[in-house]
């Protein structure tokens, strides 16, 4: 089982994730931690901090020369705003008298959309900070990092994540016939991560045009899987399917609130004739399809998951993010300390974060694809993975094979 758990807060030290279940001898391209966590940073829409942070990984434990031991990986990523708020967030009772940064007062005009009322009731908290800091999505960085992880057990076996964004606010790009290489090709520091570069500009508009009236945006974006063998998940039982395990994954991720596979919700207004997806005998190769399917699938509405289970078309799933929740022309709240409407509290805050927030959802992908990967052909190291994959595949083509020469002869 490969799972990981994050801690940290948005201002403090260090965000820190352990990822447990990585098999022995795997190679660590350090970088391409870092790398990732830059590409969560892009965006147009971003705020000020991202202009600050330039989030690099730190490896700390469970990897020797360039590989993992089979142990815990530790990746620790430091928060170089640290030092503007060491005072405010310092975990000594007492902060040192060097301690940088102001002692900012308490945080008591809850955000609508936030953690903000619902974390300090249910922790008890009179000052929102000890909410809001940890309920950030600042945290998603650990996420990255963890994702890059899988991405590199995943990237062993022939299995690739990428994304793009659909839409933003009203916005929204034709996008419909985007192919792996185009979503994969986009450039890290695309400001929409859009492949229809009419509809990035509008978007683009649209993010101008909120941010001058105090407002913010949300959207939609998709990730894609290519390579992924069919056999994932199962239908056996209800939290071994595939489609709910990556349902949950991309709707933890802050701010998201609906995940769609494949066609989705538009699906439940269309007839089934133009849903579901033919199956066909093999007459060349569906695109982005897995050599483990005999079959033809002209279309994938299904976005890779029949019943839960990878059926070796592409895995494509889409998630809605709700505009953020920090209007720099506040909705009205109340004051904690004193009952009374006022203001909801500002913080230093994004506009639209959709191009971010796909990239976590890759990280997310990958997780979940890395870890049912594994649970279908894991071993403690990464050779005994590939070779219980490669044995698989051998076998899956001589079943297949069979009935197709018997049937010319
Ligand atoms: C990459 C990313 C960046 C975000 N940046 C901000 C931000 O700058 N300001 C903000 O108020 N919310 C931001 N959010 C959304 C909030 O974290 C989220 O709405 C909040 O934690 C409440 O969770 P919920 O929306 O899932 O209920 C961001 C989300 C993501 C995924």
């Amino acid at each position: 089982m490969l799972r990981f758990l994050t801690a940290g807060e948005s201002h403090g030290r260090s965000l820190v994730v352990i990822v447990d279940g990585l098999p022995a001898g795997l190679c660590v391209d350090a970088d391409a931690l870092t790398r990732d966590l830059r590409r969560r940073q892009h965006g147009y829409g971003r705020g000020r901090r991202m202009a600050i942070e330039s989030d690099a990984a730190v490896v700390a434990a469970g990897v020797r020369h360039g590989r993992t031991t089979g142990a815990p990986v530790a990746v620790t990523i430091e928060n170089r705003d640290w030092v503007n708020w060491a005072f405010t967030m310092h975990p000594d009772e007492h902060p040192p008298s060097g301690a940088g940064g102001a002692n900012r007062g308490p945080v008591t005009r809850p955000r609508p959309g936030h953690a903000d009322l619902a974390g300090a009731i249910k922790y008890g908290h009179a000052d929102i900070r000890d909410v809001l800091e940890r309920a950030s999505a600042r945290e998603t960085a650990a996420r990255v990092a963890a994702g890059a992880l899988a991405r590199q057990v995943l990237g062993q076996v022939g299995i690739a994540v990428a994304s793009h964004v659909i839409s933003i606010g009203p916005e929204r790009a034709d996008a419909r016939n985007a192919s792996f290489d185009d979503i994969a090709s986009l450039a890290d520091d695309s400001p929409t991560r859009c492949v229809d570069d009419a509809a990035a500009a509008r978007m683009i508009a649209a993010i101008d045009a909120a941010r001058e009236a105090g407002d913010t945006l949300g959207g939609v974006f998709e990730v894609a899987a290519r390579g992924v063998p069919a056999g994932l998940g199962s239908y056996a039982q209800w939290d071994r399917r595939l489609d709910g395990r990556l349902a949950q994954a991309l709707m933890s991720i802050p701010a998201i609130k609906a995940v769609s596979i494949g066609i989705g919700a538009e699906s439940a207004r269309m007839r089934g004739s133009q849903v579901h997806d033919e199956i066909l005998p093999p007459a060349g190769s569906s695109p982005g399809a897995h050599a483990s399917t005999p079959a033809e699938r002209p279309t994938n509405r299904a976005g890779g998951l029949e019943g839960g289970v990878t059926n070796g078309q592409e895995v494509r799933v889409s998630a809605s993010m709700k505009p953020i929740a920090t209007l720099m022309t506040p909705l009205r709240s109340i004051d904690l300390a004193t009952g009374v409407e006022a203001p909801a509290a500002i913080e230093r805050s994004d506009v639209c974060a959709v191009p971010a927030a796909a990239v976590v959802g890759e990280a997310m992908v990958a997780l979940v694809l890395a870890d049912a990967f594994l649970e279908r052909f894991g071993g403690d190291s990464i050779d005994e993975v590939r070779g219980r994959y490669e044995d698989w595949q051998r076998k899956v083509g001589e079943r297949f094979a069979r009935p197709r020469e018997s049937g010319t002869s």
